[in-house]
């Protein structure tokens, strides 16, 4: 429940983030050693996970914030289906029981409703890497010739966050160099190659297009602490535009949010970055522009969906090309119902929004995870009372958000009806 209309001011932290911890926590299955991950956020994909890899075996101590994953009394190969089915990223076993292993079975992971989200280059790098994969309609099932993975050149169609963490992982324990080329480069591609070369894999070049693996025998203990969350770190920044307000957002990479602050300072934004900080100064009503979702170092899609909000709102008209996903408008409707002038061009990929000067409360359902962020930015700023249904997709991937916002000023609670 949101009453609107009040600027958030203050400044906030974000937590861990989901998109890195989400391929960090099964790489932990490719160390014979204890090792410990820290700064994880509080959602439930983390726990999901830890529930996979308690069930693998693996000895978890968990307190919020911090997981140790001891998997040395790991043998079984085989994620349980009911678990694994449960998230998209559980996918990221089969790379890390494959270069650990040799072999693995992951149920097929459900495509979340953005899109199909198909797998084919996840399997085109595990097949080059000398897995067998086969393909059941219900399971993944891969073995790697002669029990373990030969380096090799990985050459990726389309660039895949999911891909080439996936093979990076694999890579990281198999016999001999690989090279994985049209590599995704996102902040979090760079968070775990560095977790893996702090267990002492050897691998080169994550964040450019091409990595280079020489990949090792064996793995060892490690402490890591995860980066800040990109995706929550834009969130809090574009509701502080929305709502007027003035909101710091600390802890943060600043050249992690390149793509995000250009954008709100091309609608008018005032923005003052500091060394670990981003300071967002908005009025609620900023500039129209256009955006265009690609892959890092370009706009991120998780963050198009919240910056429609903010769209919603501006003085001139938007435009929203959206690159990666191909149902990434869901939200739209909601936006619809609280006021916004939004115009569809081609479904899925084009959109126009005409700015208005006031959204009002409705009762809203988030559809997906980044659409439930767009509704809650939606709800801060419009006038009113906003009730937004569906909030298991915005706990898979926001640790504690009604808390940290509310701590910046807004008045919103989590309610049973
Ligand atoms: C990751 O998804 C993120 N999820 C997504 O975040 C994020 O939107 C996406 O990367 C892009 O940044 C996690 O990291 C757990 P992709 P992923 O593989 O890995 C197609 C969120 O809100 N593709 O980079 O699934 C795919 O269909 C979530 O936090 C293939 O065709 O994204 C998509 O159109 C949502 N074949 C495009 O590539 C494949 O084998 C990019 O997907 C793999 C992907």
């Amino acid at each position: 429940m949101i009453h609107g209309g009040k600027p958030l001011r203050g400044s906030v932290s974000p937590s861990g983030s989901k998109n890195a911890s989400v391929a960090i926590l099964p790489a932990a299955l490719l160390s014979e050693e204890k090792v410990a991950i820290e700064n994880l956020p509080d959602i439930r994909d983390v726990h999901v996970l830890e529930n996979i890899l308690r069930a693998l075996g693996a000895r978890i101590e968990y307190s919020p914030g911090q997981m140790t994953v001891d998997s040395r009394s790991v043998e079984s190969c085989v994620a349980c289906e009911e678990l694994t089915s449960q998230m998209r990223a559980s996918y990221y076993l089969l790379g890390a029981m494959l270069g650990r292993f040799g072999e693995a079975r992951i149920a097929m992971p459900g495509g979340c409703k953005i899109g199909a989200r198909p797998i084919d280059q996840h399997l085109k790098g595990m097949e080059a890497l000398g897995a067998d994969i086969e393909l059941t309609d219900t399971e993944v099932i891969a073995r790697a010739h002669g029990g373990r993975l030969k380096g090799a050149e990985v050459y990726f169609d389309i660039v895949s966050v999911g891909a080439t963490a996936n093979v990076l992982m694999a890579a990281a324990r198999a016999v001999g160099r690989t090279t994985i080329v049209n590599a995704a480069k996102e902040p979090h591609i760079v968070d775990l190659a560095n977790f893996l070369n702090s267990m002492g894999a050897n691998i080169k070049g994550a964040g450019t297009d091409v990595i280079r693996v020489n990949g090792v025998d064996s793995l060892h203990a490690s402490t890591y602490a995860v980066i800040p969350d990109q995706i929550e770190t834009g969130t809090f920044m574009i509701a502080g535009a929305a709502t007027g307000g003035d909101v710091t957002v600390t802890n943060v990479i600043p050249t992690h949010m390149e793509s995000m602050t250009a954008k709100l300072e091309e609608m008018g934004v005032f923005i003052e970055e500091g060394e670990d900080s981003i300071r967002v100064v908005g009025t609620g009503r900023h500039r129209g522009t256009s955006v265009r979702t690609m892959p890092y170092p370009g706009f991120p899609t998780d963050l198009m969906q919240p910056l429609s909000a903010l769209m919603a709102l501006a003085t001139t008209r938007s435009r929203i090309e959206e690159n990666i996903f191909e149902n990434r408008f869901m939200h739209f409707d909601a936006l619809r119902s609280m006021g916004a002038q939004i115009r569809v061009i081609q479904p899925g990929r084009v959109a126009e929004i005409d700015g208005v000067p006031k959204l009002h409360g409705a009762e809203v359902i988030a559809s997906d995870l980044r659409a439930g962020a767009a509704l809650v930015i939606a709800g801060l700023a419009a006038e009113g009372e906003t009730l937004i249904g569906g909030l298991t997709h915005i706990d898979r991937g926001y640790d504690h958000l009604e808390d940290k916002m509310r701590a910046l000023g807004a008045d919103i609670q989590r309610i049973r009806r």
